[in-house]
């Protein structure tokens, strides 16, 4: 069954947990969108690693782990990336990387950066660059990872765009970076990642009329996607089940089940609104329970209650068949459960999604209190084992979104990890 997997809320689900759980019954795993904002954490022989740009795939030496078009690439940091999980002792033989991925660029970065410190905009973003990069794409001057092969092409085309962010530099009073250093180890990144680089979509359409089992591995959440999420606090694509498809060239047909990953409560890094945030102790409590600092940037996570209405949402807009649903243990201590089933402004009360960030900020959450079930369920193994209260709070979910939970996770290790049979 070919699968995507998508987060459903602000990014950091459990995704990279859900999909090493998920990746070894498959031929072929694709990053489709983003790039190394997401971190995805996976243990592998009991080490932690962090993923930021390398599909879950790598653990698995007959899987096929592809990087496609969609994703943003910054070269330097994914030689850095392939060297380290060398280091662990894997091949990568199986990575592919497309040609047609666009490149993260020096001055992407900087520009990221200038801006996040400006009085022009403050997202609170990754500062890798990525957003300037994907605006390259869209304003139809970026440079792509073929262009990186060829030393001649590479220089003629980096030039004009260098002087364009020059003279955006200069004229806002930013000295610009020297960008002959940068080059040259840019194209000798190039030289190293030239043995992976393919026509990854010709890759994949094979692979799917070969009947290969194929998963899409998303990255950040759907409340971050540049058209569907709370703009302008988003991240710069398509995260939701649309970059699939334009980030991969495959069709619809290809599909076959969506499950989106959610945490058994809320967590959110960057600016934007977030209604059910917990801004008390019991927030920090919940941080600390649940080790909420970002994998990639070590930022603390803003936490919060389960939001139903956002998560419904998220639910409709990527056709979700089921759920993965994490981090439930770390609710374990307490003994009522919040979550958000409505929410609360001047004009009433509504059980959907605003579709305007203004909009959200302005609501208040309004609760359902569950009962807690007060025991550790770390150890668990079996649907049936789990205490009532638990079994209730996923059924409450199950009602409210209209999907059924078919993965719980309760806890960090692959086999802390629960298929609900149905
Ligand atoms: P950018 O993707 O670096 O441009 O950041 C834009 C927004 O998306 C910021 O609020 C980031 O914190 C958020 N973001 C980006 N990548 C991730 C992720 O992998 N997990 C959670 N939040 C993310």
């Amino acid at each position: 069954m070919n699968t995507v997997v998508l987060g459903l809320q602000w990014g950091d689900e459990g995704k990279g947990k859900a999909i090493d759980y998920l990746a070894g019954a498959f031929d072929v795993v694709t990053r489709f969108q983003g790039g190394h904002n997401a971190g995805h954490t996976v243990y592998y022989q009991g080490r932690k690693v962090v993923l930021h740009v390398l599909p879950s795939g790598i653990f698995y030496p007959a899987c096929l782990a592809v990087i496609a078009h969609g994703v943003v690439v910054q070269p330097l940091q994914l030689v850095e990336e392939i060297q380290n999980a060398r280091a662990l002792g894997l091949s990568l033989q199986n990575l592919a990387l497309s040609e047609n991925a666009p490149l993260i660029l020096p001055f992407h970065q900087q520009l990221d950066v200038v801006f996040e410190d400006s009085r022009y905009q403050r997202i609170g973003t990754t500062r890798r660059g990525i957003g300037p990069a994907y605006e390259d794409v869209i304003g139809r001057r970026a440079l792509f990872v073929g262009d990186l092969l060829q030393e001649s092409v590479f220089r003629a085309k980096i030039a004009p765009l260098a002087e364009y962010y020059n003279r955006l530099f200069a004229a806002y009073g930013h000295a610009s970076e020297n960008l002959d250093q940068a080059i040259e180890r840019y194209l000798q990144a190039g030289q190293f990642l030239k043995p992976h680089v393919a026509d990854t979509t010709r890759l994949l359409q094979r692979a799917f009329v070969e009947k290969k089992n194929i998963l899409f591995e998303g990255a950040q959440g759907s409340l971050l996607d540049i058209n569907l999420g709370t703009y302008p606090f988003v991240t710069s694509s398509n995260t939701t089940i649309a970059g699939v498809f334009s980030g991969t060239g495959l069709s619809p047909k290809a599909v076959d089940r969506v499950i989106g990953i959610s945490k058994a409560y809320t967590t959110r890094v960057g600016e934007g609104p977030f209604p059910t945030e917990l801004k008390d102790r019991s927030g920090k409590e919940l941080r600390e329970r649940g080790n909420e600092y970002g994998a990639t940037t070590g930022r603390p996570r803003r936490v919060g209650w389960l939001d139903l209405v956002a998560l419904k949402h998220a639910v409709q807009i990527n056709g979700v068949d089921s759920l993965f649903l994490t981090k439930l243990d770390v609710l374990d201590e307490l003994s009522e459960i919040q979550v958000a089933t409505a929410y609360a402004s001047d004009s009433g009360s509504d059980d959907r999604f605003p579709p305007h960030a203004d909009a959200l900020e302005r609501v208040r959450p309004v609760y359902r209190a569950l009962p807690g079930w007060r025991q550790p369920l770390g150890a668990i193994r079996r649907l049936g084992e789990l205490p009532r209260p638990v079994r209730s709070y996923l059924e409450f979910i199950e009602k409210f979104t209209g999907v059924g939970v078919s993965h719980l996770s309760l806890g960090g290790e692959r086999e802390q990890t629960i298929e609900v049979e149905r």
